[in-house]
Order: C-alpha cells, then structure tokens, then sequence
C-alpha cells in the first residue's frame, strides 16, 4: 500500500457537542481532524439539544482542520441510531467521517452499513459516508481483524484505552495511563499491535486513544511516542494544549525525512543503471528494496505532514 496520498492525520482533537464554545474554539485550531462528540463527553439529559447543536454547526462550515467526523451514540441503542439519520438527513456532506463507538463484532459493522446504504438511497445521495470504529472491549479486540475488513466504508480504527481498561478489570484511573503499579513498560502494547496490523491488512489508518492527565506533558509524549513509532498514524486529544506535542511526535524528523528522500533517489539512481545490483552500501549500510520501501513510508508521513525535501530528487541521487 503506497501512503504518498493519505492525508494527516496526526492529532485528533475530540470536542463535546454540547459546548458551542468549544466548538467555536476548534473552529480556529490546526489539529488535522476535530471531531464533535455526541457519545461520552455529552451528558443524557443534553444528548438531544447536543445533536442539534453540531447539526446546526456542521451546516456553519468553517473549520480550519481538513477533517471533520462527529462521534454517534453507540449503535445499539435508540439514540445512537438517531444521531446517525439526523447527520446524514441534515448535514450531509458537511463532515468528513462518522466515529462508531464499542464496536465488538464484523455483524454490527455490516449492520451500521447497511443501514447508511439505505439512508443514502433513501435521500438519492451518491456519498459513501466514510466511517472510523472504536476498538474499546476485550470483544472489540478479539474480532479486530474480522470488523476491520467488515466493511468498504471503514477509514480508521481507534483505540479507545478507558473503556478498554475497565472492559479487561484494569486497574487505571488516568484514560491513556499504565495501570497504577504497573511494573512493566507497557500494559497495551499487544493491543496497540493487534489493532494496527488489523488496520494495515485493510489498508486503514490506525489512530491511538487519548491520554486524559493535561499536566503530564512528559507522559503525553511517551504514550505518543510509543504508538508513532508501532507506526500509528496519530492519536486522539482533548484539550488544544496536547495538539502541538501530538503533531510533533507523529511527524517524522527532519533529519530522518531527508535521510529516507536520499535512500529514494540513491536507490532510484543505482536502478537506472541496469548493470547495478538490487542491494549495494549506502552510507556504509546495505540497502535493498526493504529499505527504500521503509524509505517511502517514512518520507509519504512527512509529505503528508506538509515537510518538504531540501534538494529535488536528481539532486539527492548526486549528492
Ligand atoms: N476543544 C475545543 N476547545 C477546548 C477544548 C476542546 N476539547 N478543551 C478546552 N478548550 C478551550 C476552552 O474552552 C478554553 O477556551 P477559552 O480560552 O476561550 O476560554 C481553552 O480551551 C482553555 O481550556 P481550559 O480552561 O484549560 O480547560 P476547560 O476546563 O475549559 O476544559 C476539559 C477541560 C477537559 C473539560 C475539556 O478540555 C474537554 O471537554 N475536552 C474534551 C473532552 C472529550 O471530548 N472527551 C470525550 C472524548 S475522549
Ligand atoms: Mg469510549
């Protein structure tokens, strides 16, 4: 799968659907996707007046983010179904991607798709919306693969760590945090890994859940840090503040971006030599056709991150 064309999708800030403020505030922000929650940070009594009020704020337009999702109910229940009739009747085409919450089987996907397939049909609409699927139980978990490939729609998997915690008998009280005693490095590195190859044998993008301690930089930068370098594609915020540390670690270093434009050119300068050899040194490292695929995929996440290369690609090959 070439990356060359995905957007960013670095920081993604969650806002509550309930606060015109927030949403006003979110307006002006550079995460690279917001999103306007109608599930967790909408309490019952608000969950109506919120809906209309990201309807009626979707319709506004004007975001500075180039991705704009709302996250539903779940779809289990009454409300969840609803949220998703209203966005698609009301404001169709004015965001980017629905966030389905507690996925745990491929039948309930299906379902959900089903049901946006006759709503679309319904209204004569030719949009396929595109839709993201929280992966947040030890069921979610188990059926990752199976809902990752359960529906041409799905765009993204999400992990969502606080209700995953309290699905697995976790003891954690910060969303995002090692379980309070943990005497190892890190308590969800076999479902980060889970979730992340079930994304790329689909070709999704993968996007870690958020880290709910505001005071804790340091701790937002190794939790970000783990998951960028699994290779996620970015990983949920709360708060305007966590943007820039999240951005930052999910853009690849200047001094890597070059270093992976040069192997490009130097491999794509040695193949248009025919008498050349597929694996040759470098810098006094061997690369081969591994290496300049690594090469690419580091070099398509800067590209997408708005770096630019130095030198144009001819002048790498020489330098
Ligand atoms: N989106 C947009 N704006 C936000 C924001 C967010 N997620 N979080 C804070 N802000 C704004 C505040 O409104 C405030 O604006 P102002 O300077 O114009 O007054 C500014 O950023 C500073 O906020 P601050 O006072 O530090 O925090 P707060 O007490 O207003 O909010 C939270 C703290 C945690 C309640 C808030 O950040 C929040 O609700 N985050 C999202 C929670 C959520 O969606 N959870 C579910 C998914 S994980
Ligand atoms: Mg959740």
């Amino acid at each position: 799968m070439t990356r060359i064309n995905l957007l960013s999708k670095r920081s993604v800030l969650a806002v509550p659907g309930s606060s015109e403020k927030m949403i006003q505030k979110a307006r002006l922000l550079n995460a690279d996707e917001i999103f306007l929650d109608l599930e967790d940070s909408v309490s019952l009594p608000e969950k109506d007046s919120a809906r209309s009020l990201v309807i009626s704020e979707l319709n506004k337009g004007d975001f500075n983010s180039s991705s704009v999702a709302v996250r539903v109910n779940e779809q289990n229940q009454l409300i969840g179904i609803q949220d998703i009739k209203d966005l698609i009747t009301k404001a169709s085409s004015k965001f980017t991607s629905i966030i389905i919450p507690k996925v745990e089987t491929p039948e309930q996907v299906t379902e959900i798709c089903q049901r946006l397939t006759e709503l679309e049909l319904s209204l004569g609409l030719n949009d396929q919306t595109k839709i993201q699927l929280q992966i947040e139980s030890a069921r979610g978990l188990l059926n990752v693969a199976d809902i990752a490939s359960a529906c041409s729609r799905t765009i993204s998997l999400i992990f969502g760590p606080g209700d995953f915690a309290a699905s697995m008998g976790m003891q954690v009280l910060n969303i995002g945090e090692n379980p309070i005693n943990y005497p190892g490095e890190d308590a969800y590195h076999h479902v980060l890994y889970s979730i992340l190859t079930a994304a790329r044998a689909n070709g999704l993008l993968a996007i870690d859940g958020p880290f709910s301690d505001l005071g804790n930089e340091p701790g937002l930068k190794h939790r970000s840090q783990l998951s960028a370098s699994l290779g996620y594609d970015g990983k949920w915020v709360i708060h305007p503040s966590q943007i820039e540390v999240v951005n930052s670690i999910f853009t690849p270093s200047e001094e890597v971006f070059e270093k992976s434009a040069k192997i490009m050119a130097h491999f794509n300068h040695s193949n248009a030599n025919e008498k050349s050899a597929g694996a040759f040194l470098f810098e006094g490292k061997m690369i081969d056709e591994a290496t300049r695929k690594m090469a690419e995929m580091i070099y398509s996440k800067g590209i997408a991150a708005g770096l630019k290369p130095s030198m144009d690609g001819d002048d790498y090959g020489k330098a």
